[in-house]
């Protein structure tokens, strides 16, 4: 049966909302199964869960030009639906300088680049309330990595290849051409059997993506469907693309694939044995040179969080990654990127003046109800831009230079065991504490976050039991073993990173106060060094 035929039987493209493609059946999913026409012997009207699906029986080969087609009618129905969700609420949760949603669910940081003059920086998107549902990618770009406008949506989950989800990856940056590396999720059937590809989109400027379609349709031996999130990078006269996967024996590991020309690719291994049993997954792997040496950041689920304050399957970590003669990869010292509660599937790039600048999504998988959901609908973002460094041996982060730009007035405070009414939410504070200090943020007479040096153990407990958080953990630790602990905290109305040390640790957290919840107190004595932060453009801010 011919495409344009089962469009028709379904009702007309504006009945249809997926395209699928189990075992080379064509299937739509239809939204009103009464506008389905009567159907010939060769197809069926069936119900898929919670959906309708009308099936094409006939056997007969569908093109894969005219499913494309098909894909760009679906997805100008899908950019005009969600042209609602486009739109921000107002809520007193928003963050003034970190990028979120206007509405929906935000996770992942994509295609994190700097391309002909701009920043690009997109992210995955959920528009339709706080839950992850069929992602797409949202583009925002910026001169300056502080002023972000909203370039729309770049991707739809539009297509057989990618119907349930237009999946987190990274962007390269060639001469005319910028290219993303997507992972194509789609879900088939009654048991939802989950189908990877990797697929890839071109544009001149970033904007407009065209979809190429899937680059890698088969999965490699010994994995499972959980297989996602391309990176590549360029060494030594190849391209290298880079995924996080499942084996069959349930293990996380990092899968390589080789390319001459960045279409072809050919699988070479996967790598990362010497970590042992070392979770059941490995989602967002991003490799990446610094200072000569190159390092590997993942998300390993289902890993010990070494801490028995930390009870999520979703970790954050960085290792060092070595090139063997033949470009085999080896791993090593492995250290925490962030010991805070929301840090997630990061992303880095090289800024046009060479610094390597990583963002994450503030949030974590399973969790979706916060507050903001209710007031706002929408939930998460993407945290503050940090920028890397390596002293001996050890990975320094710093806030992005730029944000010193952001600083207002400063204030200084000498609190002992007194609080100050900051009077704001959105501040950078500067101090340097005594063990045994206890320093309240976001605090009124019932709500505050709290950093409590704890000198017995000689680790900085990081506590949001005393919040209007409705999931997830409330405490994080971090062993320190310096004298008395500088902090350097970036507030922003319901976030806090706590940047440990000039960096040696950092911990981020979504903290959820009342609005006038602006004290901040102290227990022991200290000076605090308090600058307000002006907002910049923001993209969700049009
Ligand atoms: C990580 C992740 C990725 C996936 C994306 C889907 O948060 O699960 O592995 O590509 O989110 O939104």
């Amino acid at each position: 049966m011919h495409i344009e035929d089962l469009v028709k039987l379904a009702g007309g493209i504006n009945n249809v909302y997926r395209v699928l493609l189990p075992e080379g059946h064509l299937s739509l999913a239809v939204e009103d199964p009464e506008l389905v026409g009567a159907l010939p012997s060769d197809a069926v009207l069936k119900q898929v869960i919670s959906e309708w699906h009308i099936v094409d029986l006939s056997g007969d080969p569908v093109s894969e030009a005219s499913l494309f087609d098909l894909g760009r009618k679906i997805e100008a129905r899908q950019r005009e639906k969600i042209k609602q969700f486009s739109h921000p609420t107002s809520c007193q949760y928003r963050p003034a300088w970190h990028i979120a949603g206007p509405q929906g669910l935000v996770n992942d940081p994509n295609g994190f680049i700097y391309h002909q003059g701009e920043y690009h920086l997109y992210y995955q998107w959920s528009p339709i309330g706080c839950s992850h549902t069929d992602k797409y990618w949202v583009h925002t770009t910026s001169q300056d990595l502080l002023n972000w406008e909203w370039d729309d949506v770049a991707l739809t989950p539009s297509d057989w290849f990618d119907s349930h989800g237009a999946y987190s990856g990274h962007a390269v940056s060639l001469d005319n051409e910028l290219m993303v590396f997507y992972t194509g999720n789609t879900r088939l059937g009654e048991e939802r059997h989950r189908q990877t590809m990797q697929c890839a989109a071109v544009s001149e400027d970033g904007k407009n993506l065209r979809k190429l379609g899937p680059l890698i349709r088969e999965l490699p031996p010994g994995v499972t469907e959980h297989i996602r999130d391309p990176k590549i990078i360029h060494r030594e006269g190849r391209w290298l693309l880079f995924l996080g996967a499942q084996t069959t024996e349930m293990k996380g590991r990092l899968a390589v694939y080789h390319s001459e020309d960045l279409h072809h690719w050919e699988f070479d291994r996967l790598y990362g044995d010497e970590l042992g049993d070392y979770g059941y997954m490995w989602e967002c792997p991003d490799v990446f040179a610094l200072d000569g040496d190159y390092y590997f950041a993942f998300s390993p689920q289902g890993i010990d969080s070494g801490s028995e304050y930390n009870t999520v399957p979703h970790q954050n970590r960085i290792a060092r990654l070595t090139f063997g003669d033949n470009d085999e990869v080896m791993l090593s010292q492995l250290q925490t990127l962030d010991y805070g509660f929301d840090f997630y599937a990061p992303q880095s790039m090289q800024t046009k003046d060479g610094r390597r600048v990583m963002c994450g999504w503030m949030g974590l998988p399973d969790e979706w109800t916060q507050p903001s959901c209710r007031s706002g609908n929408w939930v998460h973002q993407l945290t503050a831009l940090r920028e890397l460094s390596s002293e001996n041996g050890k990975l320094i982060q710093k806030p992005q230079k730029e944000l010193e730009t952001l600083r207002s007035e400063v204030r200084e405070y000498e609190l002992a065991d007194s609080c100050v009414d900051l009077k704001t939410k959105t501040f950078e504070l500067h101090t340097q504490l005594t063990w045994g200090s206890c320093l309240r943020l976001f605090e009124d007479s019932a709500y505050f976050a709290e950093l409590l040096l704890d000198a017995e153990n000689r680790r900085l407990i990081f506590d949001r039991s005393n919040t209007q958080l409705e999931e997830g953990d409330t405490i994080r630790e971090v062993a320190l073993d310096s004298d008395t602990v500088e902090l350097q905290i970036l507030a922003d109305n319901s976030s806090l990173e706590v940047f440990i040390n000039g960096g040696e640790a950092v911990m981020t957290a979504r903290i959820f106060t009342p609005e006038a919840a602006t004290q901040v107190s102290l227990k022991g004595a200290a000076k605090l060094q308090v600058y307000k932060l002006k907002a910049p453009q923001m993209p969700y801010l049009r």
